[in-house]
């Protein structure tokens, strides 16, 4: 467990004498689900889950956090689990999974017979069923998998502004992004809050280094990758991408931002594929009225991240038939199909993946399956930094940091911001 982790179990074995049970019993039972998936997109994504549930009988109790990238909605976890009062469901992820589940307060009892009854061991990739298992029992459901190295472009604007094809190598960005500017349109969409800079962050080292020395820097923090002469000029094209970001985009929401891209006053975003769900929305269709490219120089990697459902234990048992409910109908066929179409993901199951075309999955979706599968043999697949897949939150905070100064500081140095990330993570550590 790491230094955060411990100092929040503490807090949480002194709350927990004095916490009072706050769970609403009706017939069947009802579960608060807390999550952050609360643009126009995501919300219809997540309500396909809610009716399903019930439909079912059970009472969903909403707890949405607002805040893309999940940071706020983490916030609120921990003061919620520190009072004694966890919600029965919440969206976790990546490693910080096996933190929470070491304080003791996720329930590794209540998914064994669902599990082992829908044989998910056999559902999910390995890589998938351990980021989700802590001890080998199952404390959380992974819901689908995000591809975060992508480029959404609006066709329309590219063709107003004379770019006849999307950008395959950074120079190539480079050059549609001056077209796009010198007819007036704003190039690259983005939101200034740090986990979307760390996004945009992450491609680039991804495009420069490659998959394995990104492995190699935000993996495994390794000095050498980390402070190296890649890393000084991954960061150096991360200054110049910056410079065709929105002039209005500080603080700006992700979905605010691809809003822009939609409706045609800017040309292009890097953001993972929830981005798709303000597309379908929209009511646009992929390949046609937008394209998804993988972010120039990355189309041999993948940088993944998986949505799960935890489960909490609860004073009220009540709530453990609800929990499984959801478990159950989250790895379902008909909601891995529907939830991934509306939320721009794919689905975790391994059969689908491997016959998305069979479900109905637009171009971009099957594009990813097909890379997820290609990728997984050939080390391109690599868990993504910005989206609590890599690391612990601590050290994803310090990345945060040191990078969102880092393209907000107009002298900052990229030689000077590579030891800065050394030492920030270390001290993080
Ligand atoms: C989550 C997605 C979510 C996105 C924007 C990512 O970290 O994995 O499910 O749509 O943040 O909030």
């Amino acid at each position: 467990m790491n230094s955060s982790m411990l100092r929040l179990a503490a807090a949480i074995s002194l709350a927990s004498l004095f916490s009072l049970s706050t769970q609403a019993a009706d017939s069947k039972g009802s579960v608060e689900v807390v999550h952050w998936w609360t643009s126009g997109g995501e919300k219809a994504a997540v309500d396909v889950l809610k009716a399903q549930v019930e439909k079912d009988g059970f009472t969903w109790k909403d707890g949405a956090v607002a805040g893309g990238g999940g940071a706020t909605a983490m916030t609120v976890l921990k003061s919620r689990a520190v009072a004694g009062n966890p919600p029965g469901v919440a969206q976790i992820k990546g490693p910080d999974i096996q933190d929470w589940a070491a304080t003791g307060l996720l329930d590794p009892d209540v998914l064994k017979g669902v599990a082992k009854d829908e044989q998910w061991d056999n559902l999910l990739d390995k890589k998938v069923a351990d980021t989700v298992k802590y001890d080998g029992d199952y404390v959380a459901v992974p819901v689908n998998i995000h591809r975060i190295n992508w480029l959404w472009i609006n066709p329309e604007v590219f063709r107003k502004a004379g770019i006849d094809k999307a950008p395959t190598t950074l120079d190539e960005f480079y050059a549609a992004a001056d077209k796009l500017k010198a007819a007036g349109f704003i190039p690259l969409a983005h939101g200034g809050q740090p986990w979307q800079d760390s996004t945009v962050f992450e491609s680039v080292v991804l495009s420069v280094m490659g998959a394995e020395g990104y492995k190699k820097a935000l993996v495994d923090l390794d000095e050498k990758a980390l402070t190296g002469p890649e890393m000084v000029k991954a960061l150096t094209e991360l200054k110049r991408v910056a410079t065709y970001m929105d002039p209005d985009g500080k603080g700006q929401d992700w979905n605010l931002e691809a809003a822009k891209v939609i409706n045609g006053k800017a040309g292009m975003q890097i953001m993972g594929d929830w981005a798709k769900s303000e597309w379908t929305l929209a009511k646009k269709t992929a390949g046609k009225d937008y394209q998804c490219v993988p972010f120039p120089g990355t189309d041999k990697a993948f940088l993944y991240n998986i949505d799960s459902l935890v489960v909490f234990k609860q004073k009220d048992k009540g709530t453990a038939a609800g929990q499984q409910d959801i478990a159950r109908k989250v790895l379902g066929e008909d909601f891995q199909k529907l939830f991934s179409i509306n939320k721009g993901s794919i689905p975790v199951r391994n059969d689908m993946l491997a016959d998305m075309g069979k479900y109905g999955f637009d171009s971009c979706a099957q594009t990813a399956a097909k890379d997820f599968l290609a990728d997984a043999k050939n080390g391109g697949l690599q868990p993504s930094m910005a989206h609590n897949m890599a690391t612990s939150l601590a050290v994803q905070g310090a990345f945060f940091d040191v990078v969102t100064n880092y393209i907000n500081d107009p002298k900052a140095d990229p030689a000077d911001a590579a030891k800065k990330l050394y030492a920030a993570i270390n001290a993080a550590k």
